[in-house]
């Protein structure tokens, strides 16, 4: 079953409440929520006062996005603050820091997720697969919304697939990153199920069409 995500990056901030029941409205599934740290990436987003003020005001799954470095050291409080799944990068601190923030976020009962940039092997996942509930597949460098995809990351997400199925792991497999009708029948012939969109959603002029487009890509 496909997901859709609408991210709120590309949302009106002055409107965030009406934005994001929009994203139920039009029958989005998840909201993706974009966290950075001007660090990770080059560009700052929002943090944990608004998730949790998103919180109070959703019951749509909350899909956290932490393109930040030493995850490990905020996870719990993206969790408390009402996250119902955490993704961390693999990039974003050493291995053994990782594990710790995957521990910390299922410690505190919610779902975990693992990314990976662009320029990162499907390989590094390997090991991961059996400890997260979903991979995420960045399809543009993270930092910015409205980039285009970068059609080269098609075979990771087919390696991806492979793995997922091979470990017989009940895992998500997540893409984020130009993700429009067109993108979405490719990403999912290689085999993702989850579909971020910001752009494609937030700038649509029928943001209801624009999910069931996503969904029967
Ligand atoms: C980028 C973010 C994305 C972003 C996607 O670093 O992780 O979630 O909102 O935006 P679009 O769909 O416009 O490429
Ligand atoms: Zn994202």
């Amino acid at each position: 079953m496909i997901r859709v995500a609408p991210s709120i990056l590309s949302a009106d901030f002055t409107e965030l409440g009406s934005e994001i029941q929009s994203i139920r409205n039009a029958g989005g599934d998840w909201v993706h929520f974009d966290v950075m740290d001007g660090s990770f990436v080059p560009n700052i987003t929002v943090g944990i006062p608004v998730l949790e003020s998103v919180r109070k005001h959703t019951d749509l799954f909350i899909d956290v996005h932490l393109m930040i470095v030493e995850p490990q050291k905020l996870a719990a409080e993206f969790c408390r603050a009402g996250a119902d799944l955490v993704t961390v990068h693999f990039e974003a601190a050493s291995e053994e820091n990782i594990l710790a923030a995957i521990g910390i976020i299922r410690g505190c009962g919610k779902k975990v997720g693992i990314s990976v940039r662009p320029g990162t092997p499907a390989e590094v996942l390997e090991k991961f697969i059996p400890l997260v509930d979903l991979v995420l597949v960045m399809t543009v460098e993270p930092g910015f919304g409205g980039q285009g995809f970068l059609y080269d990351m098609l075979d990771k997400i087919s390696a991806v697939r492979e793995m997922i199925d091979r470990q017989h792991a009940e895992c998500f497999l997540e893409v984020d990153g130009g993700i429009n009708g067109d993108t979405a029948k490719l990403v999912r012939e290689h085999g993702a199920d989850v579909f971020v969109a910001g752009s494609y959603f937030f700038k649509a002029a029928d943001r209801a069409g624009a999910v069931l487009e996503l969904r029967n890509a």
